[in-house]
């Protein structure tokens, strides 16, 4: 996946220039001018803001390697509570495993460690539609993805390892996902058009229900995707899925009529004020009372800085006039979505406490949001539903190429493999471009520019491991001038070497785990053999 990409143009940009036309594209080019970018552009969340939730963290999350989120909070949570979560992410058989990919092998890997149920998967629906490999070549290649992804650790008795083809749950789940998803959205999300073949549209459904089935095959948890950046339109596209599968959706309200979050806010803080004074909560508190209130009610700066609170505080008087003499009362709602008659039945059954019973929704009173979350997921899954929780995501940066520029895999030298010979992977990196000036006195001078060395990227997303002292030692001796760039390739590709042996041996081990596994890798398909 990711670095695993041809050099296909895409979302480059030139030096320094700032970005018209960010975009994130799975299969297109897989490097990011700015990662600043995606946090504006996507809403893609800082990892910062939720690193100090992460016991332990692993060292990719230390040094910032990975960089960003969607709701990651949610797992970070479960797993300081020693709840149930889970942790996924899948390959595309296209090439050797490399560097790159494991990093996502070793993510997975950690959150297995910490007490996910771990799931890793072959890609090769997608390989197949979207990149035109042949079923033997998928197989060849599928093989030593999961040698590698078991020689780093993963424990397949413990987790699931399977590919896409033979996964009949995954393939069901993608069928009922597609028929909430359509083609006009795929073109804008993916720049689909009429030339893009149907089984390629086929692998995007299949990705979605990827990631949803760790919630299938047990129950609905928080799940991490560990993936690049550029895999997050899938990640977006899923969450959406996963929302609007749901059987109800739960809102709160304070009357018979709908109110947005702002007017929320406006029409609480009138309740407040009126609920305290009243008799009787219950009875004496009117939307008319209500507008009365807020019209002369002014905001906190703080609230009229993040909204417009005019246009809100217009509709939310607007609508509390209508209401006249209707009591105001703080409620939960549960709207019908997607529920079937039999389950809309249970739910209005399982309501604790004094409710009201309308024409596609149900009005609780004595339940908290919390609460009805919970109900509404149970009731769904009693009858029939899935009850999917939106599934987070972590990003890490890609790794710049051995050469400069971006990592790929259709450049040997820019990349190492998983499976290159260990005197190659000592070689490239020791012919490395480095961040090093032009001569060692002006090295010496100035420092190395370690920020723009892709062998100092060696130390920090790989050989370094855990020990956060190397890197920390090669940094500062290197933007200090007290390190050479000689020394320090020789000292990397040393580790290089020494990791690679390793890695080998270990996955020469896992070939008898591998054949212990029920996966086929020899998968006899009929087929095109692709373009080439
Ligand atoms: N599309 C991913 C890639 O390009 C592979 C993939 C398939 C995947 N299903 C997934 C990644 C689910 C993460 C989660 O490599
Ligand atoms: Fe890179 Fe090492 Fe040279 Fe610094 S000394 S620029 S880290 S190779």
């Amino acid at each position: 996946m990711d670095e695993d990409t041809p050099d296909d143009g895409g979302n480059e940009r030139a030096d320094g220039e700032p970005s018209e036309d960010v975009a994130l594209d799975p299969w297109g080019s897989a490097s990011v001018g700015d990662y600043a970018d995606l946090f504006a552009e996507f809403g893609i969340e800082a990892f910062d803001d939720v690193a100090d939730d992460v016991t332990d963290p692993h060292y990719l999350m230390r040094r910032g390697v990975i960089f960003g989120h969607r709701e990651y909070g949610a797992v970070a949570e479960a797993m300081a509570n020693d709840e149930p979560f889970a942790a996924l992410s899948g390959f595309m058989p296209t090439g050797d495993p490399h560097i790159g990919h494991k990093l996502v092998f070793d993510e997975i890997i950690w959150h297995q460690r910490q007490g996910a149920d771990a799931f890793g998967l072959i890609a090769d629906l997608e390989a197949h539609s979207a990149r035109g490999m042949s079923w033997d070549e998928i197989d060849e290649h599928a093989r030593n993805y999961l040698l590698s992804l078991l020689a780093l650790g993963f424990d397949a008795e413990e987790g699931e390892l399977y590919r896409q083809s033979d996964n009949r749950a995954v393939q069901d789940l993608g069928f009922e996902l597609g028929s909430k998803a359509n083609f006009s959205e795929f073109e804008a999300i993916y720049g689909f058009d009429g030339e893009t073949n149907i089984s390629h549209m086929q692998s995007v459904v299949t990705q979605t229900a990827d990631i949803l089935y760790p919630q299938l095959v047990d129950e609905p948890k928080p799940t991490v995707i560990p993936v690049g950046p550029d895999q997050d339109p899938h990640v977006r596209l899923t969450r959406d899925l996963a929302t609007r599968v749901r059987y109800f959706k739960v809102s709160e309200a304070f009357a018979s009529f709908e109110l947005d979050d702002d007017e929320r806010r406006l029409v609480r803080a009138a309740y407040d004020a009126l609920a305290d004074d009243a008799d009787d909560a219950e009875t004496d508190v009117r939307c008319e009372d209500a507008a009365d209130w807020l019209a002369d009610y002014e905001p906190p700066e703080a609230d009229r800085e993040s909204v417009d609170l005019t246009a809100a505080k217009q509709s939310a008087l607007d609508k509390l006039r209508a209401g006249g003499k209707e009591p105001l009362r703080p409620r939960v709602r549960f709207f019908d979505r997607n529920a079937t008659e039999e389950a809309f039945e249970a739910l209005i059954e399982a309501v604790d406490g004094e409710k009201r019973v309308f024409e596609g929704h149900v009005d609780a009173f004595d339940l908290t949001r919390g609460e009805a979350e919970s109900l509404a997921r149970e009731v769904e899954i009693d009858t029939g539903g899935f009850g999917f929780r939106q599934p987070s995501s972590i990003y890490h940066r890609f790794m710049t190429g051995l050469t400069g520029g971006k990592m790929s895999s259709s450049v040997p030298a820019s990349h190492i493999s998983l499976l290159d010979d260990p005197e190659d992977g000592y070689d490239k990196v020791k012919a490395a471009t480095t961040g090093g000036r032009d001569t060692a006195d002006e090295q010496r001078e100035r420092g190395g520019e370690a920020d723009e060395c892709p062998v100092y990227e060696l130390y920090a997303y790989l050989l370094a491991g855990d020990d956060d002292e190397l890197t920390k030692t090669v940094y500062s001796e290197c933007v200090n001038g007290e390190r050479l760039c000689g020394g320090c390739k020789e000292q990397a590709a040393d580790l290089m070497r020494e990791f690679l042996e390793d890695h080998q041996a270990k996955r020469e081990e896992a070939e008898a785990l591998l054949d212990d596994l029920d996966i086929d890798l020899d998968s006899d398909r009929r087929g095109t053999g692709g373009e080439h």
